[in-house]
């Protein structure tokens, strides 16, 4: 697998352009299963995940068309020719879930493997699984398959999610589109990816309100179209690059970056002692001479602290004046980076969900294992700052989330490469 490695020290500055959001990707990709019609989506990330979901896709009979070099995906689903969806694929990544919703409301049965993805805690889906009993499907799991059907169709209910689910208010909102009458999703995740998602299901002709609230109401329709719709910006992509500055020092323009989908975590930066400021292309975050202030992060469905993030910020953190404590509430064994970063000095302890960080002057160049995907990028951003090399072993996780990670660091100015690992 190939190794990443980053030469500490050097300030940065110039611009990092923000690709569009693999998360909203991941779920308007399956939601093209609800229409016989092609749908176009342009600003597409250019990641594994994306590849998987189209290789998924085409599994069930999606015709797909990569343009753009991958950033313009057209799918289109004339009929679903398969409704099973193989454990072979599904346990690559855990979105692919998310074609169950719309397979059961256009045909009215599917088949779809309990799926795997990254190792951050237990992560079942057993409210997606409610939330389409809730609209009438009957569910049966054998030797590791959802068996769903609903032979007269979905019908309209109110649901209300015992907990904010991201992945399972997506599942739920593309099978109520096709529904009969009027589902109303209570305690509803708020992210801008669900919001993206409304807007593409509303432009192929669903009728949704309240998407971006915690209450949505899907009136169900008989049918859905073709539609163009450009891909949301990655907040989480965008997040992980105005920490490289932060870490770093210098400045950089995130380039599309939007401060509306960042709040919590820009507000959070600024506690820091980091500048960030809206400019006519998106975002500049700059870091002024000095250590950063220590501050206290709690992980918390949007509009708050976002989880993805957490890994990033903890990187900062490690060489902050005084000590900081970062709670994960979203997810359990999500402290996998800790003991990697404790191996370049930084001073963590973990205790369940909690882990107190005491900064240090400065951490040292050092091997590192990426755990998952987030924790990955948190070590290259770690080494951004470090003293010497930083060696970043195992970094096919990366690639699931970030385009072109050396390329956009380089451009700014880091001592960043990438080792293949047959070279
Ligand atoms: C999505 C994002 C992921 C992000 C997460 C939280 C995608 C592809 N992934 O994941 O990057 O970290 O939101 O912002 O969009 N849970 C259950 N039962 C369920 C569903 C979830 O217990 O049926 C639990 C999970 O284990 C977790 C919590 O609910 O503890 C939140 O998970 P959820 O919001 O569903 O995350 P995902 O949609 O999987």
């Amino acid at each position: 697998m190939d190794s990443i490695i980053v030469e500490g020290g050097r300030e940065l500055g110039g611009s990092i352009p923000i690709a569009g959001a693999k998360n909203a990707c991941l779920t308007l990709m399956p939601a093209t299963l609800l229409t016989n019609e092609p749908v176009t989506l342009t600003n597409a990330p250019r990641l594994s995940d994306i590849r998987t979901m189209r290789t998924l896709l085409e599994s069930l009979g999606v015709e797909a068309a990569s343009l753009q070099d991958g950033q313009v995906q057209v799918l289109s689903t004339r009929e679903i020719g398969n409704h099973r969806a193989d454990y072979d694929i599904v346990r690559k990544m855990r979105a692919s879930i998310l074609v169950l919703g719309p397979m059961l409301a256009r045909d009215g049965h599917a088949v779809v493997s309990l799926p795997g993805g990254c190792a951050i805690g237990a992560r079942p889906v057993d409210l997606h699984l409610k939330g389409l009993e809730a609209l009438g499907a009957k569910l049966e799991l054998s030797e590791g398959y959802v068996h769903a059907s609903a032979p007269t169709g979905l019908k309209g209910s109110v649901f209300e999610f015992p907990f904010v689910s991201v992945g399972a208010t997506e599942n739920i909102l593309m099978a109520a589109t096709l529904a009969k009458g009027t589902t109303v999703l209570k305690n509803a995740a708020r992210e801008p990816e669900i919001v993206d998602l409304a807007t593409c299901l509303i432009a192929m002709g669903a009728h949704i309100d309240g998407a971006g609230t915690s209450t949505i109401t899907v009136e169900g329709v008989d049918r859905l179209h073709g539609a163009t719709h450009p891909v949301v910006t990655d907040r989480i992509e965008l997040g992980t690059y105005m920490l490289a500055p932060a870490i770093a020092g210098g400045s950089v323009e995130l380039l599309g970056g939007r401060l509306d989908l960042v709040e919590a975590f820009a507000a959070k930066l600024n506690e820091t002692g980091i500048e960030v400021e809206e400019t006519a292309n998106g975002l500049r975050v700059s870091r002024k001479n000095g250590r950063v202030n220590a501050v206290n992060v709690i992980t918390a469905p949007h509009p708050g602290f976002p989880t993805d993030l957490q890994a990033q910020m903890m990187a900062l953190l490690c060489t902050a004046n005084g000590t900081s404590v970062l709670e994960e509430r979203i997810f359990e064994n999500r402290f996998m980076h800790a003991p990697e970063l404790m191996r370049m000095g930084a001073r963590i302890d973990v205790h369940g969900g909690t882990a107190t960080v005491t900064g240090v002057e400065r951490l040292k160049g050092a091997p590192v294992m990426a755990t998952d995907l987030r924790a990955s990028v948190s070590l290259i951003l770690a080494g951004l700052g470090a003293e010497g090399e930083t060696v970043v072993n195992r970094v096919y996780h990366l690639d699931r989330g970030y385009e072109r990670v050396e390329e956009k660091l380089r451009a700014c100015g880091a001592d960043i490469k990438r080792v293949k690992a047959d070279g």
